[in-house]
């Protein structure tokens, strides 16, 4: 056979071979793919014009990232009764950045506390602030004030925030600010990266968007970078933030979503060890000569204590 094979040596180095597979992977494989096969002209066309689902091309998905999406946005949605789409992103600062490219204008405001992580700080002050997407920086304990500045200012479209927030775990209520968002034609987003949907679904308590930066506790070992938007707005999340995923570029690829959704196997067992670790730390830390203060909501000293 090999003997009568006419293409030559380089052309059979360059061909892709069938795959030998008589029976199915037991776990997801990494699609590590640019491009995807159709099996005709006229499947190609119905996969392009949505008549038909499918894989096109890697910057607008891939069966690995879209199947740990749909894990995520079961989990975060885990025995609710609400339905959500979720987008990985190429990391958390991806999914925060694309959700508001997606959501704001030029002239729109974000309403947000100044006590979350800093890389969101300085992406609403380098990145949207030029563009003309201003911050307006809030106590979200204070509802009242909240309230006003709502009141106030109808160019404010988005409350967003970190509950725990980044680093001092300070804490606002999601249920109080998503009504208030509701109320004046706001979306209400909330960074779940610290808690997980383990510890609390932010969908639950009416947020309309959820982000992650998976690179934490989601993937869990520490060997993958990627984000993660969870929505309710099914329409949305299909059409306006996947358009702003493909055409930024801001996709995640299928080896940190496998890495993703290998850790997600675990995601129970780990968030149940990390906090029994944190409140061991925080006990003995608060107990120490040394320091003066330990912030951490576990704590039935910390206001946020629950
Ligand atoms: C709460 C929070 N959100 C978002 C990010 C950004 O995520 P990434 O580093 O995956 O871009 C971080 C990073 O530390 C974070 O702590």
């Amino acid at each position: 056979m090999n003997k009568n094979n006419p293409l030559e040596f380089g052309t059979v180095c360059a061909k892709e071979f069938k795959e030998n597979r008589t029976t199915a992977p037991h776990v997801l494989p990494i699609y590590a793919t640019s491009s995807f096969a159709f099996e005709s002209l006229q499947q190609g066309i119905d996969v392009f014009t949505k008549k038909e689902e499918g894989h096109i091309y890697g910057r607008f998905g891939n069966p690995t990232t879209d199947t740990v999406a749909r894990k995520i946005a079961a989990l975060e949605t885990h025995q609710l009764n609400i339905d959500a789409e979720a987008i990985l992103f190429s990391s958390g600062m991806a999914a925060i950045s694309t959700l508001m490219l997606a959501t704001l204008q030029a002239g729109d405001k974000v309403l947000t506390p100044a006590n979350i992580y800093g890389g969101t700080i300085e992406l609403i002050n380098k990145v949207l602030l030029p563009l003309r997407i201003e911050p307006v920086w809030a106590d979200l304990n204070d509802l009242r004030q909240v309230e006003q500045l709502l009141q106030q200012d109808s160019t404010i479209k988005m409350i967003y925030f970190e509950t725990p927030a980044n680093p001092l775990l300070a804490c606002a209520d999601m249920a109080a600010i998503s009504e208030l968002a509701h109320q004046y034609e706001c979306i209400a987003v909330v960074d779940n990266t610290f808690c997980t949907p383990y510890i609390q679904q932010p969908l639950k308590f009416g947020i309309d968007f959820v982000v992650h930066s998976t690179t934490k506790y989601l993937n869990g070992h520490g060997n993958s970078v990627a984000g993660a938007v969870i929505g309710k707005d099914i329409a949305f999340m299909k059409s306006r933030l996947f358009q702003t995923m493909k055409l930024v570029g801001t996709n995640c690829n299928a080896w940190d979503a496998w890495l993703i959704y290998n850790g997600l196997k675990t995601l129970e067992l780990r968030m149940e060890r990390h906090s029994s670790n944190a409140m061991q730390l925080a006990e003995y830390l608060e107990k120490h000569r040394a320091i003066a203060k330990v912030y951490y909501n576990g704590l039935p000293s910390n206001p946020d204590h629950l």
